[in-house]
């Protein structure tokens, strides 16, 4: 084996590209109401999609820039139907990077097993209450029941250890966060909560809506002993011990206490569009070029040239941010 790539995706602060995020689909089979609305968005035409060769020739390329670990992300990720061989190509892969996944854990029932034979090591599910009815009112369906058989499949899979994403929202499941906790340590899944950013299609984002770091943990203490475990890593989740560990819980404060910083991601969108941060204002066609013939140092340099202008943060509590044009489901969590 040849000497791992040298890191090529760094920028003016001295932060170091090294996790891909790949969106695979702007599809999804929910409607969370912090994302999209209710009747869906313009989904993207297929001819504008990029395909599987032209994924797994682009993370190629950016594994020789220092991309180590690849998150395939949605949209829902397993609507696309070739997940399973794009993991496997992905995999065999000279420098094979890590492969995560992050679903909302429907179809994971029956996908987790090919999916981890594939090569993908670990999956983040999406679940935001226990309360099915909670659930089905702000998912806008009535699939809470595929959600806890994907995530059961996902630990089956041995997908571990499996972590569940959770956004709390004022009024709707902020009184849930502790029951979803111990349901969670139950199981053996790691929680985390993020703090909920404007990236909706709807952009109706309020501030005063937003259920802080400060009060989720408020809410857990109510039931638990929450202490902070003292390092916190690159990773941009606090981790918190529950009654004195070993188990732990999350929260990923991407609103009060953003990690940009250390920040080592980049993100590449269903239609080929490589942005450097999720509020990104601008991104850059990578699809154009790789379909008018551009060689692999073409796009490498296309690539070393976005990450090197990535903005010190994303300023979402300054006066003058705004909203980037595209929501989450678009750009790939
Ligand atoms: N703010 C915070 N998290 C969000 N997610 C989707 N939209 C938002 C938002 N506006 C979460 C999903 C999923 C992950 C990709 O990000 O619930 O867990
Ligand atoms: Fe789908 Fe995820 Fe958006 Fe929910 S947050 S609608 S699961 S893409």
């Amino acid at each position: 084996m040849t000497a791992l790539p040298t890191p090529r995706l760094v920028d003016r602060f001295g932060r170091i590209g090294r996790d891909l995020r790949v969106s695979v689909t702007d599809r999804c089979n929910l409607r969370c109401s912090y994302c999209m609305p209710a009747e869906g968005l313009d989904w993207l035409p297929k001819p504008e999609m990029l395909t599987d060769d032209e994924i797994v020739r682009l993370v190629r390329v950016m594994v020789g820039l220092g991309i180590t670990g690849v998150r395939l992300t949605g949209g829902e990720p397993l609507l696309r139907r070739s997940l399973v061989s794009l993991v496997e190509r992905i995999a065999a892969l000279p420098h094979a990077p890590s492969i995560a996944m992050t679903t909302n854990g429907i179809g994971l029932d029956r996908l987790a097993a090919p999916l981890a034979r594939a090569g993908l090591t670990r999956v983040n599910v999406s679940l935001d209450t226990i309360d099915p009815v909670h659930f089905n009112g702000f998912t806008r369906r009535d699939r809470f029941s595929d959600v806890v058989a994907g995530l059961k499949a996902a630990a089956d899979a041995g997908l571990t250890p499996v972590k569940v994403n959770a956004v709390a929202m004022r009024g709707v499941n902020d009184r849930d966060v502790a029951d979803l906790l111990r349901w969670c340590l139950d199981r053996g899944y790691e929680l985390r909560f993020i703090e909920q950013m404007p990236l909706d299609a709807q952009h109706a984002w309020d501030r005063s809506l937003m259920v802080s770091q400060t009060e989720i943990l408020d809410r857990l203490r109510e039931r638990f002993t929450i202490t902070p475990v003292e390092s916190r890593g690159s990773a941009p989740a606090e981790l918190f011990l529950v009654d004195g560990g070993p188990a732990t819980v999350g929260v990923i404060a991407s609103v009060t206490a953003p990690f940009c910083a250390r920040c080592d991601r980049v993100r590449l969108t269903a239609d080929g569009q490589l942005r450097n941060c999720l509020f990104a204002r601008r991104e850059v066609d990578l699809r154009g070029p790789l379909r008018a013939g551009a060689s692999d140092a073409e796009i490498a340099d296309l690539v070393i040239a976005e990450m090197a202008l990535k903005a010190p943060g994303h300023g979402i509590d300054r006066p003058d941010f705004e909203q980037p044009e595209r929501p989450m489901s678009a750009i790939g969590g």
